[in-house]
């Protein structure tokens, strides 16, 4: 199986780590754009972005069968995974993140997946999804919350970080619902009142592997984005689940969420995996990115981002398409 990634739309103008590696013409080209354009321009937004990093979702793998009825191919994932670390470790990076799923049916899947994320030269950030909490051997086939966050070395299952002018926010988007709890507990209860309230409104997304964020973590999610913007930082999210345009796999309070995000002008864009399709939308100023998940079709998807004053550049790679965000000013 052949798993070399190409990078799809605009040719590649990533510098190698190995700045002896001869310069291709694509390279070249872009060169002499960048250097033409900030000539002629009062602003350096053309320039080299001001970091870049790497985005890999879903890569949900399990020591399992392929099922093509659903078109998930759960061991190709370590080959599809090493490749993207090779490539990623051939650039600068500030960092890679991983979307959440990183495994699927059981945590026992973990090791060999945290293994090659080991080899990544750039530090790994985590965001949890849904299939991670799954579990063959615990009560009602839910790991334990303390148990997922210790296996993925979270101290804290939302937390922040800033990297050269930006602060990204990293959420626990499966919080609220029945994806964490263990059945017919309070919190399960809870969650699925919810559910069973957003299916009688009819909503797409009322769906059991769907959940969202609870009070406290809304109320530090908009603490640190206003801090972000009194600071001078932009900000932008990492969580599972997507929030626009409207999906089935959707936060399960999308709505509510894409209206009050456009209130904080800090914030810039929510990155996603969770739906593997893949895909983009802009709503208030906010650009919304679900990552296509890695463990989808035979093919492989992963992205480097580029971040510029004005824009984010998306280099996609196979599957995953290549595209640029407008960042408001
Ligand atoms: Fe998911």
């Amino acid at each position: 199986m052949n798993f070399r990634a190409r990078p799809r739309g605009r040719l590649p103008a990533l510098p190698p780590r190995d700045q002896t590696a001869p310069v291709t013409a694509e390279a070249s080209n872009h060169t002499a754009r960048s250097a033409a354009t900030v000539a002629g321009a009062d602003r350096d937004v053309d320039a080299e972005p001001l970091f870049r990093f790497g985005l890999l979702a879903d890569v949900q793998y399990a020591d399992d069968d392929p099922r093509p009825q659903i078109d998930r191919y759960y061991r190709y994932s370590l080959g599809k995974l090493a490749e993207a670390i090779t490539e990623f470790n051939r650039h600068e990076l500030a960092f890679v993140v991983h979307l959440g799923d990183l495994v699927d049916h059981d945590l026992e899947n973990l090791p060999p997946v945290l293994n090659l994320l080991r080899q990544s030269t750039a530090p790994v950030r985590q965001v949890l999804g849904n299939h991670d909490f799954l579990s063959r051997t615990g009560p009602n086939g839910v790991s334990a919350e303390a148990d997922v966050f210790s296996a993925f070395g979270l101290e804290r299952p939302y937390y922040a970080f800033d990297v050269a002018g930006w602060r990204f926010l990293v959420l626990n988007t499966n919080e609220v619902g029945v994806i964490a709890a263990e059945p017919q507990t309070e919190r399960w209860l809870q969650g699925r009142q919810l559910l069973d309230r957003l299916a009688a409104e009819k909503r797409p997304n009322a769906n059991a592997w769907n959940g969202t964020i609870g009070p406290e973590q809304t109320g530090w999610l908009e603490d640190q984005i206003e801090d972000a913007g009194t600071h001078g930082l932009r900000a932008a999210i990492l969580a599972h689940h997507p929030v626009f345009p409207d999906h089935g796999d959707n936060l399960l309070d999308d709505h509510r969420m894409r209206e009050r995000l456009p209130d904080f002008p800090a914030l810039k864009v929510w990155f996603n995996g969770h739906q593997h399709q893949g895909g983009y939308g802009e709503h208030g100023g906010v650009n919304y990115l679900t990552l296509c998940g890695m463990v989808q079709t035979r093919r492989n998807a992963y992205a480097i981002a580029e971040v510029y004053h004005d824009r984010i550049e998306i280099i996609g790679f196979d599957r995953e398409p290549t595209r640029t965000l407008k960042i408001n000013s």
